[in-house]
């Protein structure tokens, strides 16, 4: 099937990457680390160098999400998978409740739940459902995720909690361009090679001062034994030093920092309605052609960072998608692969352009038609 398809030159889109994580770090930031030459790269993280780098990356996200003042932004190595441990071990009291819909929320929820003095729950729904938390009676944090990476799921609002309870939020692959009032929350956590289109291993995570509190309580508690990288005094004092407590990828820092400038030029409102234009044009198209369908069937959980798009199962979709990345025409299409599903999996991510979302439905429409 699809052998026979080769994508008419005008049809190219100008940037073959569609995946969704990591994510396309445009080529100029490439160029312009190299053009850092040998004073960047290599340079100790304890150096102003690369302090001031951290310090801009924590002043541009304060501004782009409107931060609150009394919000601390911190960093990290080990990405959001880290944040699922440290976050068990250092924050939750006794109780939490996941709300989980896919892939990231359970293996979220499946960390929480291995830590034996944690009570953890799972309300979850089936895969290509949305779920959007809320306050559980006795839990005193509860995790839901803005984006489930794996299925397309995004929140469609954020749930309440009480006083003493904290919220915590899994950004990370929507963290920029589906709204959030990051002020409502009190952990907000992403890994920076998605929207922020730089590279993976490191971690952000915005904590309100009732998350400061319980971290800064359970890291002095000496009962509780936590390994020192995923110790939360450890990472506050850092941060707030424009450091972290072990060595950073420095270009992963970089490319983070270019990103955020540039998302900074526009602002988060004009870049989470450009995210919205492209998800309405892709939804639209698969709406309209009867060989495809949104694979969310509820509106409001569509996602505005990443779309899946249920393909008839007439048509191979992983041989199309083989075909076009053989061709290096387009990458990373295919659905999360433990879904198992006939579906283009296909990313939203800011510097995705919806020109290049055009000719890559144009593609497929025309392969296709040639197997109709
Ligand atoms: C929603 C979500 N959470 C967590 C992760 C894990 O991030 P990392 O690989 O940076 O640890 C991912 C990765 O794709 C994700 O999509």
């Amino acid at each position: 099937m699809f052998e026979n398809f080769k994508t008419p030159e005008e049809l190219i889109p100008s940037d073959p990457r569609f995946g969704c994580g990591p994510s396309l770090i445009p080529v100029e930031f490439v160029e312009k680390l190299v053009a850092t030459n040998m004073h960047l790269l290599g340079t100790s993280h304890r150096k102003s160098a690369i302090k001031n780098l951290v310090k801009e990356v924590q002043e541009g996200l304060r501004s782009y999400f409107k931060v609150p003042a009394n919000y601390q932004i911190v960093l990290g190595n080990g990405g959001a998978t880290l944040l699922f441990d440290m976050i068990a071990l250092g924050i939750v009291d006794r109780k939490a409740a996941h709300f989980t819909c896919g892939e990231f929320s359970n293996k979220w929820f499946k960390s929480t739940d291995l830590v034996p003095w944690i009570s953890a729950v799972e309300h979850t729904v089936e895969y290509g459902q949305g779920i959007d938390g809320q306050n559980v009676d006795d839990a005193d944090l509860i995790a839901v995720t803005l984006n489930e990476t794996s299925t397309g799921v995004q929140l469609s609002a954020l749930p309440e909690v009480d006083e003493d309870t904290l919220l915590a939020i899994d950004a990370t692959s929507g963290a920029g361009q589906i709204p959030c009032d990051v002020s409502k929350t009190d952990i907000f956590f992403f890994s920076p090679q998605k929207v922020f289109a730089s590279e993976g291993g490191l971690w952000v995570a915005f904590l309100s001062p009732k998350a400061v509190y319980r971290a800064m309580r359970i890291s002095e508690d000496s009962d509780r034994y936590v390994p020192g990288i995923m110790n939360w005094k450890t990472a506050l004092t850092n941060s707030e030093k424009n450091q972290t407590y072990n060595t950073p990828s420095v270009s992963t820092l970089f490319y983070l920092n270019e990103q955020i400038k540039l998302m900074n030029e526009l602002g988060y409102d004009k870049v989470c309605n450009l995210a919205q234009e492209k998800a309405t044009f892709l939804y639209n198209w698969a709406n309209e052609k009867d060989y495809l369908s949104p694979y969310i069937a509820e509106e409001k959980y569509r996602s505005t960072a990443v779309a899946c798009i249920d393909l008839d199962e007439k048509y191979d979709a992983n041989a199309l998608i083989k075909l076009l990345a053989d061709e290096k025409v387009v990458y990373g299409i295919d659905a999360y692969r433990k879904l198992g599903r006939n579906q283009f999996r296909i990313s939203l991510f800011h510097n995705v352009t919806l020109d290049n979302l055009k000719k890559l439905t144009q593609i497929i429409d025309m392969a296709i038609q040639q197997e109709k």
